[in-house]
């Protein structure tokens, strides 16, 4: 079943649609093509469905990467049209681009919220106002939406524990860098691998700095760690990006050898986290979906009114040097 436009809130939306659709910045040629082909068509014909993507931050490959994915499923979708907008890693940003959703009273919402505690009122007053919410891989207070889509990052830190502790034999000194602390896989992630490793008494988490997601961060913050410390056995990265300064600041400071270095996320491509599983510059990696395909399958499920689960968790995986090329390609 699809929603007339022209008739929902009783007046027609071409002009007012247009002017916001126009105020957002794009994300990707896909969606540029979706939203001119909205603008010349004037809207108001009825027929289509409006869904506001708000995302956390489009700098960031992992998040480059779940746009690509959840574009091209949309593309699928003639019927679809994709409102972006970029908060650039900026919670206040973040609101005002929601607001706008809501004022203009999109079909559904997607949201990658930057960080929890902010975004929950916004994204409960959406959701309040009858409008379906999809929240994707970082949650927000509470349970005000109707579907969380999402692997488990606890279960991704409890496996980084144990493979952290597998690869030390059980004893060694451990630095962890880890992501933006208030968003949820960032506690989630920590939570699990502090829950593995106390299993392994042999094993010292000494140094816990933040690096909010970004590879500069956590070289910045892995080199302080290594002038700081003469004995690191390993470096635990809440993503690939921050695993990845590691190994620039330890290879940069000559002590890379003998240091392990494991992260979360596992991106294919030729730059993605498993080419660097595979090319030795790091030691392992989690596999964290991007979700995008499930978000608009899920959407299409909504807008059709059926009722979807209120958690989709896919499923993650470890990557070694032993299966890392399978994971190279999409
Ligand atoms: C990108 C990112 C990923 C990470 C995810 C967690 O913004 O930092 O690298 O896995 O967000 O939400």
């Amino acid at each position: 079943m699809k929603v007339n436009l022209t008739t929902k809130d009783g007046q027609a939306r071409g002009k007012s649609r247009r002017a916001f659709l126009g105020s957002l910045s794009l994300a990707l040629p896909a969606a540029s093509l979706l939203l001119a082909s909205a603008c010349q068509r004037g809207g108001g014909q009825g027929d289509k469905f409006v869904i506001g993507f708000s995302q956390a931050n489009k700098a960031e490959p992992w998040r480059t990467w779940m746009d690509s994915t959840l574009m091209k499923e949309a593309a699928k979708h003639p019927q679809l049209e994709i409102a972006y907008a970029d908060a650039q890693q900026d919670n206040s940003k973040q609101v005002a681009d929601v607001e706008n959703f809501l004022r203009q009273r999109v079909d559904l919402l997607i949201i990658s919220p930057n960080e929890a505690k902010p975004l929950t009122g916004i994204v409960k007053r959406v959701y309040d106002s009858g409008i379906p919410v999809i929240v994707l891989d970082r949650s927000i207070e509470g349970d005000s939406y109707t579907t969380f889509i999402g692997a488990d990052n606890r279960e991704i830190g409890r496996a980084a524990g144990e493979y952290a502790a597998q690869l030390l034999g059980g004893k060694g000194n451990v630095v962890e860098i880890k992501g933006l602390p208030g968003s949820t896989p960032a506690i989630d992630r920590n939570a699990g691998f502090r829950e593995a490793v106390a299993a392994h008494p042999g094993i010292e988490i000494i140094a816990d700095p933040v690096a909010d997601w970004l590879r500069d961060k956590g070289r910045e913050q892995a080199e302080a760690a290594l002038r700081a410390n003469e004995k690191i056995d390993l470096i635990y990265g809440h993503n690939d990006p921050m695993a990845m300064g590691a190994y620039l600041a330890a290879t940069a400071m000559n002590r890379a050898d003998g240091l392990k270095i494991i992260g979360i996320d596992g991106l294919p491509g030729t730059e993605g986290g498993a080419k660097a599983v595979l090319d030795g510059k790091l030691d392992a990696t989690f596999l964290y979906p991007n979700c995008g395909t499930e978000a608009i399958e899920t959407a299409m499920k909504i807008l059709n009114k059926e009722q979807p689960p209120k958690k989709i968790t896919p499923p993650t995986a470890r990557i070694t040097k032993e299966n890392a090329a399978q994971f190279i390609n999409e």
